[in-house]
């Protein structure tokens, strides 16, 4: 079963059309790649889909529901979390905090939670702790807990907003290229942990240059080019098309390789 569907989405800036009628599928519990060369409109199609820029043309259904043109804020309330190619965080508060303000529905912070459902915040505390303790052993990330978050490596910044998008629950998260800067044995232990987590009915859209990645871990991948999308099928089908040689490879077979 489909769980987004975007149908023939369009998006121009100013005179520049970046997204030309774009459709894709991603079925629910799988890992849906895209891939395409640098400029191609990988990261405006995750953008609008998810209401950050106005959408031109198009629909986009999520669990059956229609979901065009919602903003952000609402988005992320139907359950979908979106990680950034550049991660946004609280660079001044520390790497435990910038986790819990990703949480949903904090108790403690409505006016009649926090003065009579002390108790329940304060359990719900403790387990948003705990939770937040698991996915950065996860992520590699726990002894920089009490860290800054402006004081960690690109790597790990990109590392911690993934973390962001698994505390608040999601049914669906975007990665806008999740393993960009990591090491490739942690990049690999990620895409272990997304599989699982796959399993366990998590639905994934992502953006990714390191085909190895898609090769062993995309349930399904899409090819964008020009703000099109020129290919889709399985990622070993999609990446020995002569045509994706044609168009991406000949570009970044050396960056895909060694990255
Ligand atoms: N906010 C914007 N205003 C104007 N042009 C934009 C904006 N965002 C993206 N573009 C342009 O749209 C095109 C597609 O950009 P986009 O970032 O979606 O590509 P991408 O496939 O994600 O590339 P990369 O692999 O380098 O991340 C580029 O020509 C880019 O300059
Ligand atoms: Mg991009």
């Amino acid at each position: 079963m489909a769980i987004l569907v975007i149908n023939e989405v369009s998006k121009s800036f100013g005179s520049l059309q970046v997204l030309k009628k774009i459709s894709l599928e991603v079925q629910a519990g799988t890992i849906t790649g895209l891939v395409g060369p640098n400029g191609s409109g990988k990261s405006t199609l995750l953008s609008t889909v998810f209401g950050l820029h106005k959408i031109d043309g198009g629909s986009v259904y999520f669990q059956d529901q229609p979901v065009t043109g919602l903003p952000p804020h609402r988005m992320y309330q139907k359950g979908i979390a979106f990680s950034f190619q550049i991660p946004r965080l609280f660079f001044q508060l520390t790497v435990l905090d910038n986790l819990l303000m990703a949480a949903r529905e904090h108790i403690g912070t409505k006016f009649y939670g926090a003065l009579f459902l002390r108790h329940r915040w304060q359990q719900q505390e403790t387990q948003l702790v705990k939770k937040a303790g698991e996915i950065l052993k996860m992520l590699n990330l726990f002894k920089l807990v009490n860290h800054k978050a402006g004081e960690l490596s690109g790597g790990q910044r990109k590392l911690l907003e993934i973390g962001r998008v698994l505390m608040s629950d999601p049914a669906m998260i975007f990665l806008d290229e999740p393993a960009a800067g990591v090491n490739p044995v942690l990049s690999r232990e990620i895409y272990q942990k997304l599989h699982l987590l796959c399993q366990k009915g998590l639905s994934i859209l992502l953006v990714e240059h390191k085909l190895e990645m898609l090769l062993d871990f995309a349930d399904y991948v899409y090819m964008m080019d020009s703000g099109q999308i020129l290919l889709a099928g399985k990622p070993q089908a999609v990446i020995s098309d002569p045509l994706f040689y044609q168009v991406y490879i000949g570009e970044t077979k050396n960056a895909a390789v060694s990255s």
